[in-house]
């Protein structure tokens, strides 16, 4: 699917099942925006899935993760839903996230949405958790967006 793929995560139990996989180039044990604002290199996806539940305010991850974006490169992500404060923290002690608070930063960085969907991550407490899936696109005016992907936000 990649040429090089790069694994990142503050925990180093969480790169030992990675490593498991056997898909991974490098993986390396850090704090996802310092590796960004220390990394020169640009990716053409950057997936970052369930693991803003852990953080609160996204501006920081936005600015980081949009100049690390080759140009027209992805980025999916999925967050817990908030449906009345911008994100709040919940009895599960992560956070969850309005879902326009985050289309709204997407956008002031330059990112396009392409693509979103509610979907159940896992059963948690005997319930469905349910999560939304958003992808994103860098560097999309709207004339290269028509001619590749048609007039409608559905690429998937
Ligand atoms: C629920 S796990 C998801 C792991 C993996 N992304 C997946 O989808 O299977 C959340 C992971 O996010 C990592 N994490 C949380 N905050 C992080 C941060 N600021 N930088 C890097 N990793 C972080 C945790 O160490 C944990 O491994």
């Amino acid at each position: 699917m990649s040429d090089h793929l790069t694994g990142v995560d503050l925990s180093a139990k969480m790169l030992a099942q990675a490593r498991l996989k056997n898909c991974y180039d490098i993986l390396i044990e850090e704090e996802v925006i310092t590796f960004l604002n220390n990394t020169h290199d640009t990716y053409d996806l950057i997936q970052v899935l369930d693991v803003l539940p852990y953080f609160g305010d996204l501006n920081g991850f936005f600015a980081s993760v949009s100049v690390r974006l080759s140009s027209e490169g992805f980025l999916l992500l999925s967050v817990e839903m908030s449906e009345d404060e911008i994100w709040k923290i919940q009895d599960s002690m992560r956070f969850c996230h309005h879902p326009d608070y985050v289309l709204t930063l997407a956008d002031a960085h330059g990112l396009k949405l392409r693509h979103q969907e509610i979907l159940t991550a896992r059963q948690e407490n005997g319930q469905a958790l349910e999560v939304l899936l958003i992808l994103f696109q860098a560097g999309m005016t709207a004339v290269s967006a028509s001619l590749r992907f048609g007039q409608n936000d559905d690429l998937l």
